[in-house]
Parts: C-alpha cells; structure tokens; sequence
C-alpha cells in the first residue's frame, strides 16, 4: 500500500494543522432548516438565499420536464442534447442581464475553470496572456487560468490601486489582458468596485471577466445582480442557479462573438453531457419567480444588517461585509471549528471555514442569511452568538491588534 503512502501522509499534515475536511450526512430542509443526526437545525450555511430549494413551483417544473423529457439529456449539447429549453432560457438571461447572448455552462465551477482557461488560450490569442485575479476570488476563478499556461497575478483584495499597477507594467508587455473578480465575495460578503473596474479594463483594453455567484438572485434589477448597471463594459458575467436560484448550473451572458467562441473551444461545453431536463424546468421556474421576489430580498438584506450590526456590537469582526454574507473571522483554525460545534449543540448550522479556502489565519464562520429565516430565527441567531462572545473575546483582541 505504499502507492497510497503521499496520500496518508497530506491528510495527517492536514489533521496536524486542524484543517481536514469532512462531508457531514445533512438533509436539506424547508424553511431555512436542515437536519444532521436526527436533529433539526436552523441553516445558517447554505447558499439558498431566497429559498427557492424548496419553492413548489421549481419542483413541479422539474417534475413536468422529467416525465415529458426524461431523466437525462444523453450527450453534449452539441451532439444531441441541445434542449429547445436552453434557447428560451438564454435569451431570458441575456435580456435581464443587457447582453448581446447567454450561454448555459453545467455548473459556476465548470463555468469559471473552462471558460477562463479558453479566453486565455495563447494559441488563439497569439501572444502571452496574463490574467490579473483579486487575491479573494474563488477556487476556481484561478484555476482556468492556471490551466491555460496563462500568467496569474493576483491583486490585493479590492485594491484597485494595487491593480492599475500591474495593468500599467502589463500593458507594455503587449499581452492579452485579463481582469478576474467576483461581484460579491462569496467568503467575505464585500462587493467589488464594478465602476473602478470597468474603468480599468477600458483604459487597458482588457477582458474584464466578474463572477456574479453570490450577487444573482440578491441584488439589481429582478434580482439579476450588479452587473446590468454596467450594460456594455464587462465582456463576461458568470451567474448560477445552484446558489440564491435554487437548483443547479450555471451560465454566461456575453457578446455573440464569445458565444460562438466558446461553443468551439470552452472544454466544459463542448465535451460534457448536458444538464438532465429536470435541471432545466427549474431554471425556467426560478427566472419566472424571480422578478416577483422584491420582499424576499428586501426582508434578506434588512435581516442581514439587523444580523452584522448585533455581531459587532457584541465584539465580533464581521469584516467588511455589506451582503447576506457574514463572516466572523477568528483567525484560529480551532477557534473556527470550536464555535461551529458550540452552535450546532444550540441548533445552529455553520461552516467553519478554514485554509486554504481562506487565507491563512483568516480562519472563520461563515454566516449566510436566507429570505426563509424568520425574524424568530434571527432573534436566537443573535443571542447565541451573544452568549459565545466572552469566550472567544481573546481571538477577537489578538486579530484587531
Ligand atoms: C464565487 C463562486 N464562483 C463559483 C462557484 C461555483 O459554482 P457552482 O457551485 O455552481 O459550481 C462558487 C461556489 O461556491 C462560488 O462561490
């Protein structure tokens, strides 16, 4: 078995530095619940930011589009499984979003890594490509990138001083510039300056390329996110259904000309079996509902700052989070699993997030906030969080200093 022998040895480094993972059996609930070993708990966790999860209108579309279609799309959309669905849907998106097209992708994290490792391809692009990624973004914002053999340079986070630098030296280079950044920080529940980057990409005839995970659904317009206010001057926006959408995938909206592109050489389209039916007729239910859920994202966001404005009165560092996220950074890998276990036994569900999804003495919890938690939800959020205070005052003393 000593074939295995790297293998063991990571994860025991892993145990060594509190940070091994593990997949909790958790069933997902309505109502901003779920259930972990026979006991009910409020959901503090999930990504359902209007939940829609559980809404009857997604499940019986799914329902319809699986009896009427089956349970499987049975190859590539462009081999046999271009369900007319897709053109309805992405013509809905492009519209909501102010782009010239839309393009379905299987998921955020098929999305980001293929379409960024296809836009940075240098056998197209015919010179270097360097791509310029906010140090905060996702896993797998990076990694498309990484795959393409294109240069990564991460900015500091927000820092847009830091990134008209790296432009400025870039620029001169003459390479293929890509901007990289996430909307809303699906860690940090901050938002990037859209403005500022989009000035940037301009000046520096760059791809600016913003992940919308965690603004769909929540923020703009209908719930689009915060990019349709900056119609025309970002080349691609990524959303997803399987967050604040309810469901699953995910998509692009983008110029016609990076469609066809993509339809040719984005690996995650061309050579994946598309999404079953059922996927689709929830897609088609959420983007029915969403323009009608105003209230819901009202009621999220007043709830939010209800939430972060009590957190740091009791002492906690929340960060800058301006969203439904809200983390509570405690720097300390066992301080973060500590605090998870301490508000599972007071019936709360909370990540405990830790390197090297975050960096590295950023560990924390992150909160995240649903339109289907109810004002009794958010009261005991509140006081449990209050009675855990004290204790964990000296990581807070030992972050700010
Ligand atoms: C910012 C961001 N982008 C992309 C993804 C991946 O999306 P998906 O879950 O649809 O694969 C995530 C998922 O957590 C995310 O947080």
């Amino acid at each position: 078995m000593n074939k295995y022998q790297t293998y063991r040895n990571f994860c025991e480094q892993r145990t060594t530095l509190h940070q091994l993972r593990h997949m909790n059996e958790t069933v997902i609930g309505m109502d901003g619940h779920a259930e972990r070993n026979g006991q009910r708990l409020m959901n503090f966790a999930s990504n359902d930011y209007l939940g829609l999860s559980h809404h009857t209108e997604l499940i019986t579309r799914a329902q319809t589009y699986a009896s009427r279609y089956g349970a499987g799309s049975t190859a590539s959309r462009l081999i046999t499984g271009n369900h007319p669905a897709y053109t309805s849907i992405e013509k809905r998106l492009a519209h909501e979003k102010g782009t010239e097209s839309a393009l379905i992708i299987n998921s955020g994290y098929q999305a980001n890594l293929t379409i960024l490792a296809a836009l940075a391809d240098k056998d197209v692009t015919g010179k270097s490509v360097t791509v310029l990624a906010d140090r905060l973004c996702h896993h797998s914002l990076l990694q498309g990138p990484q795959l393409s053999g294109a240069r990564l340079i991460r900015f500091q986070h927000n820092n847009y001083d830091h990134l008209s630098d790296l432009l400025n030296q870039e620029y001169k280079k003459n390479t293929h510039l890509i901007i990289v950044s996430e909307s809303v920080f699906g860690m940090d529940g901050d938002c990037a300056d859209l403005a500022t980057l989009t000035s940037l990409a301009l000046q520096h005839d760059a791809i600016l390329y913003i992940d919308e995970a965690h603004a769909t659904g929540v923020f703009g317009i209908n719930g689009f996110g915060l990019t349709p206010a900056y119609r025309g001057a970002i080349d691609v926006v990524m959303g997803t259904f399987g967050k604040a959408l309810g469901s699953f995938g995910a998509y692009i909206a983008c110029s016609e000309i990076i469609r066809t592109y993509l339809t040719q050489r984005c690996g995650g389209l061309v050579y994946s079996t598309a999404l079953p039916p059922a996927i689709l007729g929830s897609m088609d239910a959420a983007l029915d509902l969403l323009p009608q859920m105003q209230t819901q994202r009202k009621h999220l966001l007043t709830q939010a700052s209800r939430v972060r404005e009590s957190l740091k009165r009791q002492g906690w560092n929340c960060g800058n989070s301006t969203t439904q996220i809200i983390p509570i950074i405690l720097g300390d890998e066992t301080a973060a699993t500590t605090l998870a276990a301490h508000l599972m036994d007071d019936r709360i569900l909370v990540a405990a997030i830790r390197p090297p999804t975050v960096p590295r003495e950023t560990s924390r919890l992150r909160l995240s906030l649903s339109a289907a938690h109810n004002t009794a939800m958010i009261d005991h959020l509140i006081s449990v969080m209050k009675k855990h205070a004290p204790y964990f005052a000296t990581t807070q003393k030992s972050l700010a200093s």
